[in-house]
């Protein structure tokens, strides 16, 4: 099989071919996403809600990444893999980010992802220039969840909807090498997809993406706390957890993840 890398996200978003992303915080798990053919495992910092069992994404920390990032390399060989970087790991300067992006890729990551619009199109710069891969998570940022006042879908106004657009341009022109876009309307998630040519990762962002991502724990139903309209459980009718991944990948694929009833509008 072979690998993942930047060069292939590139290829695929050239070529509208989906593609597939799931978080994963260990080695079990890692293993099977990777048998799935899943292309981007992202040791994200849900990790802090679903593994543990906080209310939100704040309190993890680089010593919880780094590990969970570890687990998951030693079993992955085809999927890039991409490390979160937690809340206070990058905000105060690009330097930080940086020595920070570092103890990802030296754990294993390929790439690091970090949250922000335009303000940390500096910081993406500093650390792609210095060759660490970077991936943007713009719309819905959780570590900004007391800013934003809550769990809210973004995008809703002319103005917010140009400050996503200009965001994702930003982005990309300080090298991310895509984007996450996270719960907005699909016709925002098809303008800003439509204003770049990276790749931009859709979670409640809508079928007009170049991907998609779901929280590992969400799609498999083993979360039990609230879960957003644009989760569907696929372990239902499946026969196993492989299975559930499978059709997954295959959904979104063929363009029928998201369906109408997992969108914003
Ligand atoms: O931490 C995470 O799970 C994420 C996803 C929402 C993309 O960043």
């Amino acid at each position: 099989m072979a690998k993942v890398t930047t060069s292939t996200l590139e290829k695929m978003r050239a070529e509208n071919d989906p593609i597939t992303m799931l978080t994963c915080t260990d080695a079990s798990f890692a293993g099977m996403l990777d048998a799935a053919e899943i292309d981007l495992l992202l040791i994200g910092d849900s990790l802090g809600m679903v593994v543990q069992g906080e209310s939100s994404t704040l309190g993890v920390t680089m010593e919880d990444m780094v590990y969970h990032t570890r687990c998951v390399a030693k079993a992955t060989s085809r999927a890039l893999i991409v490390g979160d970087l937690p809340f206070g790991s990058y905000q105060r300067s690009p330097e930080q980010a940086f020595d920070n992006a570092v103890e990802l890729m030296a754990a294993g990551a390929h790439m690091v992802k970090l949250e922000g619009g335009e303000v940390m199109a500096e910081t993406v710069n500093f650390v792609v220039e210095r060759g660490i891969p970077v991936f943007g998570h713009i719309g819905l940022t959780p570590q900004s969840v007391h800013a934003l006042g809550g769990f809210k879908i973004q995008g809703k106004t002319a103005e917010a909807i140009d400050e996503l657009v200009g965001a994702a341009r930003a982005l990309e022109s300080a090298g991310a090498s895509g984007l996450v876009l996270e719960l907005v309307p699909n016709e925002v998630g098809k303008r800003v997809t439509e204003a770049v040519n990276i790749p931009i990762i859709g979670i409640g962002a809508g079928p007009f993406c170049s991907g998609q991502v779901l929280n590992l724990y969400d799609m498999l139903d083993i979360y039990q706390g609230r879960k957003p309209k644009f989760v569907k459980n696929f372990m239902m009718g499946a026969p196993s957890i492989l299975d559930a991944v499978k059709a997954y990948a295959s959904e979104v694929k063929a363009g029928t993840f998201p369906a109408p009833e997992h969108c914003f509008s």
